[in-house]
């Protein structure tokens, strides 16, 4: 047992890393230091409180550290990269659950009335209350996230007719059973309130997320990332334990502006979000292969080849199925290839690409892809025009133009990589299956674009092997 002292320094030294570790994130460059001070701060968090507050059962204490050690271990070295988003929803899930058991256990503390009185009983049990409530909703709507991404759940929104007095009638509940919880719990009652309440809001967040659709997907999974950090602060306050606070907060709040720069991304407002109902579809391929929009016109890799060794500039344009395909790798071979060939290759990387924030820049540092030549879609959208050839690596919904051209669409006003604009697009698929969002693409229908069909690693290889 160290002394109290040394705990609070270690807390601050703690919070002070993960600070720098949310500053080095924001740059792909400072990234990897960035995680380092994530570790290391966590390390000391984890050793603080294990020397500095248990003070008693310790074995039980390392077998469950053993066990959630063990399990987080092989989750992490058996997911592949195409599953991390679903492994994050479900992670934002177990934050949810330890926030409610960690409100009953308190709760339940035979101690609780003993150390607390009047006024500051109530504030604790508003702590309680409120802790049990934002973990109910981000446990709920986290796994129903992670049913949808990784499509156990289909991506269409669920639409109850009176949804929104459904929601309402729940948040009144929820207000009317805090009172109760309060009153009753100064009386030495309270858990019916609190089960209850605990039920609504697990009803609340399968709602939530079950009636937002999949084009609107990326906001739930930043929007569910800062619910569990303001779980985890809640947490704190019923523990009392300032770090937890501070950290949840750092989380919460990183993840509410991750949410608006995702909503920006998509042009969306966030309530209408979080209204739900918008954006059908979950990446069921189309039956038809859109036989009214007219023919594709294919190309074979060693055109592909040919098309790319006689341009200037060139753009790549990244999706989730070269996540799918790990193409990533054969994908920084023919930039260097290229290059060296006097080609002015750059990557256009849109916000909502792949299947969460960051998803093709992380498979593109993986690479070794070099950072000064992978941009921002608003970096470089202007630039299509003066394009020789972009080649779209298993992107589909990021490069459709009906996105800016039909109002019913339901990526309708999402800004688009616009690629058409340059002299020639050349696409890599499969097949004539549509994206994430459920809608045929004009794009592969164009005069200038090519369909090199396969998977997208089997492709470039021949590609580069052409080359
Ligand atoms: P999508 O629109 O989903 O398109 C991916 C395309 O990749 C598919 O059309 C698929 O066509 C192709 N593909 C799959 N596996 C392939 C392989 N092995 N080789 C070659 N092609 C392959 O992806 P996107 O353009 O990156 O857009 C992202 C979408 O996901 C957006 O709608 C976005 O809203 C949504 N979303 C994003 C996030 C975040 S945070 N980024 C989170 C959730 C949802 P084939 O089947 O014909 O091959």
């Amino acid at each position: 047992m160290i002394n109290e002292g040394i705990v609070n320094v270690s807390y601050i030294i703690a919070t002070i890393l993960f600070i720098l570790a949310l500053g080095g994130l924001s740059n792909q460059e400072t990234a990897r230091r960035g995680n380092w001070y994530g570790i290391i701060g966590m390390a000391i968090a984890l050793l603080a409180t294990v020397f500095g507050e248990v003070t008693a059962q310790y074995d039980k204490l390392i077998v469950a550290l053993l066990v959630g050690g063990s399990v987080g271990l092989i989750l992490a070295r058996r997911v592949q990269m195409t599953q991390m988003p679903e492994l994050v929803a479900i992670l934002h899930s177990l934050v949810g659950l330890a926030a409610v058991a960690v409100g009953f256990a308190n709760f339940m503390d035979p101690g609780r009335l003993a150390h607390y009185a009047g006024v500051e009983l109530t504030i604790h049990d508003i702590e309680t209350y409120i802790g049990v409530l934002i973990g109910a909703v981000t446990f709920s709507g986290s796994v129903i996230a992670f049913g949808k991404l990784s499509g156990r759940i289909g991506g269409s929104p669920l639409i109850l007719p009176a949804r929104h007095w459904f929601n309402l009638l729940l948040l009144l509940g929820s207000i009317w059973y805090g009172y109760e919880f309060v009153v009753q719990s100064a009386a030495g009652g309270g858990v019916t309130p609190l089960i209850i309440m605990t039920v609504l809001a697990l009803l609340f967040g399968i709602h939530m997320v079950m009636a937002i659709g999949g084009a609107d997907m990326p906001v739930v999974v930043s929007m569910l990332n800062s619910y569990s950090g303001w779980a985890a602060s809640a947490t704190g306050f019923m523990l009392e334990n300032d770090l937890l606070i501070v950290t949840g907060a750092l989380v919460g709040s990183s993840g509410a502006i991750l949410s608006y720069i995702m909503c920006r991304a998509m042009n969306r407002r966030f309530l209408a979000v979080i209204a739900g109902g918008f954006g059908t579809g979950g990446g069921t391929p189309a039956s038809s292969g859109g036989e009214d929009q007219g023919e594709v016109i294919p190309v074979d890799p060693q055109e592909t080849a040919a098309l790319l060794a006689g341009a200037k500039e060139v753009m790549i344009i990244p999706g989730y199925g070269m996540a799918v395909a790990q193409a990533q790798h054969t994908v920084f071979e023919i930039t260097r290839t290229l290059r060296e060939n006097g080609v002015n290759v750059r990557f256009g990387i849109h916000p909502v690409a792949g299947r969460m924030p960051g998803h093709m820049n992380v498979l593109l540092a993986e690479a070794r892809v070099p950072y000064d030549i992978v941009f921002e879609m608003d970096e470089v959208n202007e630039d299509f025009p003066d394009i020789d050839v972009s080649v779209v690596i298993g992107a589909n919904d990021i490069v459709n133009p009906s996105a800016l051209t039909d109002p019913d669409s339901p990526i309708a006003g999402m800004p688009v990589l616009e690629c058409w604009k340059g002299t020639t697009s050349i696409v890599l698929k499969r097949s004539m299956a549509t994206g994430y969002a459920g809608v045929q693409n004009p794009l592969f229908f164009l005069d200038n674009t090519r369909m090199l069909f396969g998977d997208a690693k089997a492709t470039l290889d021949e590609v580069l092997k052409a080359l």
